[in-house]
């Protein structure tokens, strides 16, 4: 008999975790029967899952049957295959496969000497995508938390390698990205927001005019952010204009492919220059079948993230390998010596299972699907007679039902995540505020698509 107040006979952890899989498998295979999102009030929630501080035991199968029916059901299902509202994340089953196991055995990467096999596997799932994208060999990197998180991380690292100075963003660029500038650090006059073209991307002559204005008034240009896939229509800057003019004019090109980068997978997505970047940034948790959270950021400049982050503690020298510490080994990487946070979940277990399972062309065929399914959502727009405001791109499409005005695009956009059919987002384009379809889940059918539009239509009368 155990003395540890917290043990778990192995055979009662084995009957257990049978129920989490065999719910979790459940959950899967009708999700498509029930609605992409289930919200509830705060007090029936709370009066379920709340009350005084538990100090007693209490049964844990109880407890388990109130996360699965109760708390995790009450939220959006983003890899539901009709939940098309902002970002989807259509995580796929191995990469569930491998975070449980990662979880179960407590992954950490972090030092060297703290996890070598799971830093083995980030720097491995780094390489991998880093050459089937075409970024710039040298190019090193970590895995993240979210694309917020790795594009102000890039942001430290550009700044720290490449001095302060004006940071130019679009009116398309993410908003966590100037919310990240100026929480870090960069003076909000320093912060220059720039107009996009009329289809939503960063002209090079824009950005050239802008740097010529700041230079002329004695300021200092420090860096550029472009995206490659914009959340609200999927626009792709571009890269090789942008490219041109950070060159010429000593700026950090940071790119930020959090939703759209692996768009430049399939062999003829059009997504040219990534190999330009001096950082980039790309979500697995969106476009790449992953649970959450799990974004990459590489920067091309070696040792640039270790020169940015690296900290070598009395306690952690035991256990480090890079420089900085007596052993170096050029290979082993202290990963906490890369960012900003000290204990890391091993992320990449889910990434490579992933990558290694299915094989990389199968997963750019499946984000090919995505590209494809948003081509079908605008053609049935057409045949309804409705507006395609931004025709697809990079799996997003926004369209207008004529006659309808701004709060009817939002009135519907909330009827029909209400009649729980399908979800999908208004966001504005333009002033306007318009539909949104982001066609990333491969599960999606036609089928899935026509109903919604059909479903659209009804809630129209
Ligand atoms: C283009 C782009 N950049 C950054 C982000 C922020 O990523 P995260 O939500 O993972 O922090 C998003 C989120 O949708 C995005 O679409």
């Amino acid at each position: 008999m155990s003395d540890d107040p917290l043990a778990l006979d192995p055979e009662e952890l084995r009957r257990l975790g049978h129920w989490v899989v065999d719910r979790t498998v459940e959950h899967l295979a009708t999700l498509r029967d029930r609605p992409p999102v289930t919200e509830r009030a705060y007090a029936d929630l709370a009066a379920l899952l709340g009350g005084p501080p538990p100090a007693a035991p209490a049964d844990v199968e109880e407890g388990l049957a109130l996360l699965a029916d109760v708390a995790l059901e009450a939220q959006q299902h983003g890899d539901h295959p009709r939940y098309f509202a902002r970002v989807p994340g259509p995580s796929s089953p191995v990469a569930v496969l491998g975070e449980w196991l990662a979880v179960g055995m407590q992954a950490i990467a972090s030092s060297w000497g703290g996890g070598s096999g799971t830093a083995t596997l980030e720097l491995v799932v780094l390489g991998w995508l880093r050459d089937a994208l075409g970024l710039a060999p040298a190019a090193e990197g970590i895995l993240l938390s979210g694309g917020s998180i790795a594009n102000t991380t890039g942001l430290l690292v550009a700044r720290a390698e490449a001095g302060s100075g004006v940071l130019y963003l679009s009116d398309q660029t993410h908003s966590s990205i100037r919310r990240g500038a100026l929480v870090t650090g960069w003076p909000a006059a320093d912060v220059r927001v720039l107009a996009t073209d009329a289809s939503q991307r960063l002209a090079p002559a824009v950005l050239a005019a802008a740097v010529a204005e700041d230079v002329a008034a004695g300021r200092r240009p420090a860096c550029v952010v472009a995206t490659v896939g914009t959340t609200n229509t999927g626009a792709v800057d571009d890269l090789p204009g942008l490219a041109s003019v950070a060159r010429e004019r000593g700026l950090w090109l940071h790119v930020d492919g959090a939703y759209g980068g692996p768009a430049a997978l399939p062999p003829d997505a059009g997504v040219a220059g990534l190999d330009l970047a001096d950082s980039f940034v790309l979500d697995p948790h969106k476009w790449l079948f992953q649970p959450y959270d799990v974004a990459c950021l590489w920067v091309a400049r070696p040792g640039a993230l270790h020169r940015t982050f690296a900290m070598h503690p009395e306690y952690l020298t035991d256990a480090q390998r890079g420089p900085g510490v007596g052993v170096v080994a050029a290979d082993e990487v202290d990963l906490h010596n890369r960012g900003l946070e000290l204990t890391r979940h091993a992320r990449a277990a889910k990434l490579w299972l992933t990558l290694r399972t299915y094989g990389l062309d199968a997963v750019a065929a499946a984000v090919a699907r995505g590209v494809r399914l948003a081509e079908m959502a605008e053609a049935l727009a057409r045949e309804r007679g409705w507006e395609v405001v931004t025709p697809a791109s990079l799996g997003i499409v926004t369209f207008a039902v004529p006659g309808l005005d701004d709060a009817g695009h939002r009135e519907l956009a909330a009827a029909l995540t209400a009649d729980g059919y399908a979800a999908l987002s208004s966001t504005v384009v333009e002033g306007r505020r318009v539909l949104r379809l982001c066609t990333i889940n491969p599960g999606t059918t036609t089928d899935d698509l026509e109903g919604t539009f059909a479903a659209l239509a009804r809630l129209l009368g």
